[in-house]
């Protein structure tokens, strides 16, 4: 049989294959929720605005009521020949309330009501995000307040460079989580415009209220023109370029993660929690959530490049190739909220191996930047010339087979002269990450200022 909402002009009805492609109410359904709010806020007007009688109106008010509350409960009959969410929830409207549900879509078509709904689905999913990072930076403000002043190797290239602290490694993904977060706060500011009274694509010729609506679902304001409400998802893809960057952070911070738990490294011992086993080998304690979320990266920001291939031939307005913004985004979004709240919970649970850390600092003559800074200071050298002394210092404890604070004092002198005992003052790794005291660097009291001053932001 034809379609109940479009068959006039139709005869027969789609092939199974036809329904099979066009359908989205597999996935679409997730935005039922959207979709009623949506339609309350558009009946609403259009009684305000006096289109629609006042008892229809009511009619139609309590019908979406209790086909949300039937969505709700899973007992409502989803039909894939009803094609999407946006006719399935107005078809049960009309077999509840009868005859005043085909008033519901005056002045309005599926492709405002689809971007109203896509939009408020997105913009729920990006305060989503905003809590999952914030409780994650919380987690890891905890970490750096617990080791502000624990040494541990800071490294280029995977090579051990200075020493560090514990606490300033964790502040540095707060400040990348931060900015995250600010990304996730643009795109919500931008995004908040109302598509809905777009209609198809012209705007419509009854005298519909676009303000009213957009205040009764949060948006700023109606957007300005209706080509456009119908037809960007630039929405979307600022919402997965947004994740995208911060599954980056999630992976690269997930990485350190597998590194640091491994039994050649030790810096970490996640908890059980958050850890798997072997089938075979009894001894293993395997960072499964920190792989997959380093894995996860792939496919948020496949989505992106998925949904851009999809937008970027499209000519205005509406094509049904939009459609297929959907299950990326719900992908993405699924994955990014999974990835924060297991990044959440091991963070909060790890323990860290502070003997492990301080063992390491001071390993592959990580104070080598402090000798040659001491040689500069006090005995006056050229930074160049220090540099060279130091290394041929690192080339004898290498031979030696010893580390730099090994080294006798005649060892030293025998490379330069003017080396007293005053130097080993600086070849501790606490020395060292004492000193780091310009703004932003890794001293134990620089740390704490951070902490301080991420705990007053986070509260
Ligand atoms: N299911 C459609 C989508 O997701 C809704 C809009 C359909 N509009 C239309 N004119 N066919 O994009």
């Amino acid at each position: 049989s034809s379609n109940q909402m479009w068959g006039g002009r139709f005869a027969a009805g789609p092939d199974a294959i036809m329904e099979a492609i066009n359908a989205s109410i597999g996935f679409d359904k997730r935005m039922a929720a959207q979709d009623i709010a949506g339609s309350r806020a558009h009946a609403a007007m259009l009684g305000a605005t006096g289109i629609l009688e006042p008892s229809d109106v009511e009619a139609i008010r309590e019908g979406l009521l209790t086909v949300l509350s039937e969505i709700e409960g899973g007992t409502f009959a989803f039909s894939t020949a009803l094609e999407d969410i946006h006719m399935n929830v107005e078809a049960r409207l009309k077999e509840i309330i009868g005859e005043p549900a085909g008033r519901l879509h005056t002045g309005r078509s599926r492709n405002d009501q689809v971007a109203t709904d896509f939009k408020l689905w997105v913009r729920d999913q990006l305060d989503a995000a905003e809590a999952g990072l914030l409780a994650l930076m919380k987690a890891l403000v905890a970490q750096a307040e617990a080791g502000a002043d624990w040494v541990m190797p800071g490294f280029t290239h995977l090579q051990t460079a200075q020493p560090v602290t514990w606490g300033h490694h964790m502040m540095a993904y707060v400040e990348m989580f931060a900015r995250d977060l600010s990304r996730v706060r643009d795109a919500r500011a931008r995004m908040n415009e109302s598509p809905l009274g777009a209609a198809a694509l012209a705007g419509t010729g009854f005298a519909i209220d676009r303000h009213m609506t957009a205040e009764a679902l949060g948006f700023d304001r109606p957007s300005a023109n209706s080509l456009d409400a119908v037809s960007d998802r630039d929405f979307a893809l600022e919402f997965l370029g947004a994740a995208s960057i911060c599954a980056m952070h999630l992976s690269r911070f997930a990485e350190e993660l597998v590194i640091w738990s491994s039994a050649q490294f030790r810096f970490v011992v996640l908890s059980d929690r958050f850890s798997t086993g072997s089938s075979i080998m009894p001894q293993k304690k395997n960072p499964d959530a920190a792989e997959l979320i380093r894995a996860k990266v792939g496919r948020i920001f496949g989505a992106q490049t998925a949904l851009m291939m999809v937008m970027k031939g499209l000519p205005l307005a509406y094509s049904k190739d939009m459609q297929e913004d959907k299950e990326q985004v719900f992908d993405a979004a699924d994955n990014w909220m999974l990835a924060l709240a297991a990044m959440e919970g091991m963070v909060r649970d790890m323990t860290a191996n502070r003997e492990a850390l301080e063992a390491a600092a001071g390993a592959g003559f990580s104070t080598a930047t402090d000798l040659a800074d001491w040689l500069v200071r006090e005995l006056g050298l050229p930074f160049r010339d220090a540099h060279h002394v130091t290394g041929s210092l690192v080339a004898k404890a290498e031979a030696k087979g010893c580390d730099l604070p090994d080294l006798s004092l005649a060892e030293m002198q025998s490379v330069h002269d003017g080396i007293t005992e005053a130097v080993y003052g600086v070849l501790g790794v606490h020395n060292s990450v004492a000193s780091r005291m310009s703004y932003g660097g890794t001293a134990p009291a620089r740390v704490r200022e951070q902490v301080a001053r991420w705990k007053e932001i986070l509260g």
